[in-house]
Parts: structure tokens; sequence; C-alpha cells
């Protein structure tokens, strides 16, 4: 290690996490069989990394993991991933060869994927078994699967004689949310087409919630209505996936009647409550921001610091730098607002936050360049969480995660 900074991302608590999510939706009030869990890993696995969380999450019992887009998709292969990854986002219409020459399950999100989707299945399906390209034959490997032949796939697909398989993908309807999803009101005119396709076999189908972490918020029970009425819909076109699912972190949290065949925790994963909601799940957070002071220096009274020189003091007064600013995704806004940890105790982020570095206020303080400075996680008696910081510059922890920088190294505790 050569920086100061460094994020420690415990994959013991990932896969604690995930086993706290599967006891509480395996609780015996829940309708059997239990949901099983899709593991959000998109974005770098929120900015804790892909690779190594998701092989952690394979091997804690994750039946899929999620990420955005096909790239994100090869990047788990790459690293040894074998569970089924689905691909929630939009898909290009030309760089769909991802897909199958890494056995990925796309989301099927609007008519033209699903046509794009259809004859790059049509083109890549003809030939199983091939390596040509390095092509897997789509006979559903990955676990949720297993009980299902290529012989009676969702779309009541029957599978050429020749061995040829359909894509195995998912449905996904927009309830509400305006944003991707074949709209739940439309499914009549949209659906046939994809339903007719032997190259698609759509095995779930899903959606997404707008407002779940608002408990009060009427768009909720909404969605979940639509939701059941476009499944109905869905089956009255032919249409009969193995699996529905729809719960996000929050969802899961406070409405069991959402959690269907899969839920979606991603936050949860990493040891955060989506705020506002709390929780009475015993979760561990995942990520720590640690680094070193490299420099302690005295303020006389009338002195500013930082840019601007927008800080200062009226008293005799010692700053410690941190090497760590906005380059590593610390927020600019954190400067005035929040804190840091030293010696166990709290000390103010003062100045400005810049690009690599930041000061604090350690007046009175015994403090000498090498000490730690704990940026998110815990020192002594005390603790700084990335909720506590997304309130106070007003933004929420999953956008705090995501910006850990790439210059970061990530120091992985070893899970089980
Ligand atoms: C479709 C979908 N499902 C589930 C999740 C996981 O959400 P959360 O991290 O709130 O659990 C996300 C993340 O944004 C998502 O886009």
């Amino acid at each position: 290690m050569v920086r100061h900074t460094r994020a420690i991302v415990d994959l013991g608590a990932i896969e604690a996490n995930l086993r706290a999510i599967s006891a509480l939706v395996s609780s015996p009030r829940t309708p059997r069989p239990a949901p099983r869990i899709i593991a959000v890993v998109k974005a770098n696995a929120y900015g804790h990394g892909a690779s190594e969380v998701g092989l952690a999450l394979e091997r804690a019992g994750a039946a899929m993991l999620a990420c955005a887009d096909i790239e994100e998709g090869i990047v788990l292969r790459k690293a040894g991933v074998r569970i089924a990854i689905l691909v929630f986002g939009a898909l290009g219409i030309s760089d769909l060869h991802g897909v199958f020459e890494h056995d990925l399950t796309p989301t099927i999100s609007t008519p033209s994927a699903a046509r794009a989707l259809a004859m790059a299945a049509a083109r890549w399906g003809q030939t199983p078994g091939t390596k040509a390209s390095g092509v897997r034959p789509r006979t559903s490997d990955y676990t949720p699967d297993r009980g299902q032949t290529p012989a009676t796939s969702a779309t009541g697909v029957r599978p050429r004689s020749s061995g040829y398989t359909p894509l195995h993908c998912h449905l996904k309807i927009d309830t509400g949310m305006n944003r991707l999803g074949f709209r739940h009101d439309n499914l009549e005119r949209t659906l046939p087409e994809i339903a007719a396709s032997p190259h698609l076999a759509i095995d779930a189908v899903h959606t997404h919630f707008a407002t779940a972490d608002e408990p009060e918020h009427p768009a909720f029970a909404q969605q979940h209505k639509r939701f059941e009425q476009a499944c109905e819909t869905i089956a009255g076109l032919g249409i009969h996936p193995k699996w529905r699912h729809a719960a996000n972190s929050a969802a899961l949290l406070r409405d069991e009647r959402v959690w269907y065949d899969f839920v979606r925790p991603g936050l949860l994963l990493y040891g955060v409550v989506p705020p506002p909601l709390s929780s009475t799940l015993t979760l561990r957070p995942a990520l720590s921001l640690h680094s070193r002071i490299v420099h302690v220096k005295g303020m006389r009274p009338g002195e500013g610091t930082g840019y601007g020189l927008r800080t200062v003091v009226d008293r005799p007064t010692t700053i410690a730098v941190v090497p760590a600013g906005y380059a590593d995704g610390l927020d600019r806004r954190l400067a005035g607002r929040g804190c840091m940890l030293v010696r166990g105790r709290r000390v103010p982020i003062v100045g400005s936050v810049c690009m690599d570095m930041t000061t604090v206020d350690v007046t009175g303080m015994e403090v000498s360049a090498g000490d730690e400075v704990v940026i998110v996680g815990e020192q002594g008696n005390e603790s700084i969480g990335v909720r506590e910081i997304a309130a106070a510059i007003g933004t929420i922890p999953y956008e705090l995660l995501c910006r850990v920088g790439t210059r970061i190294e990530r120091v992985y505790n070893p899970g089980s």
C-alpha cells in the first residue's frame, strides 16, 4: 500500500448481511417457498468492488446477481461468477454479443430491445455447443433454472430438435416509475410480438418501485396493484413466467406482499438501511474509509485555511491535513458540516475539501503525522456512517458509496 487513504471492504459483513436478509424473508410467516435473493452489484457493487463482492455473494448463497449493463456483467463473469447474472439496464441494439458470449440474462424493457434480442438470439442460438466465439449453449446452467428444461420455456417455446434453446430473459413492467419497462396499461399491444418469438424465453416478470422508501406515499400501493394486474394480463396473453420480483431494499423491509419469488436488495447487502427507514435487521456496514494525518500545523487568530480562506479562526487553532479529497469521493459540502475521527474523537472538517486533501480541526489534541483518521467507520467508541454523512450534505448513502474514488485501494477482509 502506497497511499494512506484506503477503503476496507469486509466481505464477511456482506455475506452476513445476505444471510440476515435471507433469514428475514424466510421467516415462518413467509409463504412457501421463501423468496430467493437477487443480489444487486451494479456500479462496481455500490463502490465496494464488483468482482470480490460478486464472488462473496455467490458463496453466501445469492441465487443471482444483478448489474446495470452488459459490461458490468462481463466483469463479473471474468471474475469467475457462475450463478445467473441479470442485466437491469437498457440494452444497446448493436452490442448484444456480450449477452451470449458471457451467458448473461437480459432484462427486456422496451419493444425495440425485445426485437433486437430476438434477432440476436436467432443468430446465436442456432449452433448450440459450438465454440464459435466461445459461446456456451444457453441451457440455463444457473441455480434458479436447474429445474427447467428447454422444452418448457416460459413462452411455451419448443426448442428445435437440433437442441436450439431460446434466450432466457426477464421482462420489466413499468407500473408507474416512468423509466424503463413496458407500460402496465398497454401490454395487450406490446407483448404479443414477444410472446410469439421462438427465440425468447421469459423466465420472470418484474417491476421497480419509485417510492419504496417513502412510507406515506400512495404510489407504492398503486404500483403493487398495477403489477398484480399486469401479471394477470401477461398470463392472459399466454406468457407464463416462472417468477415474479419487485422488492428492492426498502420494499422488502416494509411489505412482505411484494417479496414474490425473489427479492432484489442492494443497499442492505452493504450494511446500510435506506433512509429514512429503520430496521431491526442485524446488518454490518461493509465499507470503511481510512487515512492518516500527513501534516499538523498551527494557525493564528485571524488566519484562514483552504481555498477561499472561508474558515477564519478566532483563536490559536491546530489543523491536521488528511490526504483525501473530492477526487476520492469526499463531497465539498462536507466543509463546515462533516467530521472525521482522530484518536477516537470527532473532529470537524474545516476550510475546504480540496481535490486531494482535507483539513480537520484538532485543536487541543495530541496528534501527529501518521495518526489514523477514519472518514467512514468506527474508531474507539465513535462511528461515522454513510447515512449520517449523506444527511449532512443532503444526498443519499447510495451516492456516497458509489463515489468512493477509483484511486482508493480497496482492501478486502475475507469472508467465509
Ligand atoms: C431494478 C432495481 N432493483 C433493485 C435495486 C436495488 O435497490 P436498493 O439498493 O435500494 O436495494 C436497484 C437499484 O437501484 C434497481 O435498479
